[in-house]
């Protein structure tokens, strides 16, 4: 039996959802490239702009993370900010994250507008000569409701109504569809002009590099035998999100923990499974422009019933509601089966009617759209 002070974890937090791994192999060009870009700040210049691309869980924010504590550690002169804009989503949220930062205090709600905030952020950071990085996460959220174009115009033509502000723009993007040029104003684009850096999905040896350096840090050795990390590896890239698998090993070894046994077991790991999979469609869900949300709506609703869902009559259902062109949706589907929320088929035999199979539950996908 596990007593209270026994435990198959070496080290818990490496498992958690926000830690910054001090080993962040696979990443390096995406490191550089992006450090490259941000240099000119350090000394006084204004940062070149980026827009860092990539699916869910691929490291994109923890390459921004971990640029920005180099940062604070080597200088003053650049102040980094990162925002995360599934929260922060409006201009003037993001420019309170900004004022915050410098200030270290909120913007006072009363009465303070926009333009009065930006001015006392304009005016601190020339009077200081400090120059500002603003990461804007999942910046996606910032498109709805054009404030994105807002934002950046004030952020980037800044120096235009406050001479000597230097501020320099990161936007994540773990849509890969949203092409930026093509929300951008003009005005904007031409101070805009970012460099993209992309994140592809990690290889097969990738996420067991990955994954293994994590056990043999964070677990104790013997705890998890080769036969069952190869299990794990499996799950994690069906899903293509190494967050699954982190997620998975961390319930893996709680099960164990709770069964008092000294090393995981198959079944650990199974039934951790049943919760860590569905991480990824979490996560997915938040990628989601909402006409692509509502058709995934609509194909889990549809699925719901024992009918075989196809290419056509999934299109019949929705034309009904939307008048939606076929490549639109095309394209949506395409995207969905592309980022392993649903998986098209061929029919066997007849002619080549398409198969749409949703990858979860139906209830779930319902519910997590919620
Ligand atoms: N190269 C790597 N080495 C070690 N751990 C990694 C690596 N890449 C990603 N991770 C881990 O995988 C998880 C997901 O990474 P991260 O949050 O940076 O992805 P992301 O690209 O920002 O995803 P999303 O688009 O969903 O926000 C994190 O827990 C992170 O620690
Ligand atoms: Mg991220």
């Amino acid at each position: 039996m596990l007593m209270w002070d026994e435990t198959l974890f070496r080290d818990p937090d490496v498992f958690e959802i926000d830690y910054i791994p001090e080993q962040f192999n696979h990443r390096e060009s995406q490191m550089r490239e992006l450090a490259f870009m941000v240099r000119p700040g350090m000394k006084g210049g204004r940062p070149l702009n980026t827009i860092l691309k990539g699916l869910p869980g691929t490291g994109k924010t923890t390459t921004v993370r971990k640029i920005f504590s180099d940062i604070e550690d080597t200088t003053s002169k650049m102040i980094p900010v990162y925002v995360n804009c599934q929260i922060d989503n409006t201009k003037f949220a993001v420019l309170s994250q900004v004022y915050k930062k410098i200030t270290g205090h909120n913007p006072s709600a009363a009465g303070n507008s926009f333009k009065r905030v930006f001015e006392s952020v304009a005016q601190l950071i020339s009077e200081d000569e400090k120059v500002i990085i603003v990461a804007l996460d999942d910046a996606n959220y910032l498109v709805y409701e054009n404030e994105l174009n807002k934002l950046l115009y004030i952020l980037l033509r800044s120096h235009e109504t406050y001479p000597k502000t230097r501020i320099g723009v990161i936007t994540i993007i773990s849509d890969m569809d949203v092409d930026l040029t093509t929300v951008i104003d003009a005005r904007v684009s031409s101070v805009f002009c970012p460099t993209d850096i992309y994140f592809p999905p990690y290889q097969e040896e990738e996420v067991r590099s990955i994954l293994s350096e994590r056990v043999l840090q964070g677990l104790y050795p013997g705890v998890l035998s080769d036969a069952l990390l190869d299990i794990v590896i499996g799950h994690t890239l069906a899903s293509g999100d190494l967050r699954v698998g982190i997620d998975l090993l961390k319930r893996a070894t709680l099960n164990a923990e709770r069964e008092a046994e000294r090393c995981i077991t198959g079944k650990n790991i199974s039934e951790a499974y049943q919760i860590s999979k569905y991480l990824h469609l979490q996560f997915c869900l938040k990628s989601l422009k909402k006409e692509e949300a509502d058709i995934l709506r609509l194909i889990a609703t549809l699925s719901e019933t024992d009918e075989q869902l196809t290419m056509g009559s999934l299109f019949e259902a929705l034309h009904a509601k939307n008048p939606i062109g076929y490549t639109r949706f095309y394209e949506i589907i395409k995207k969905l089966d592309a980022i392993r929320l649903v998986n098209l088929a061929f029919k066997e035999g007849r002619g080549r009617t398409r198969l749409i199979n949703l990858r979860y539950e139906p209830d779930k996908v319902l519910s997590y759209l919620k």
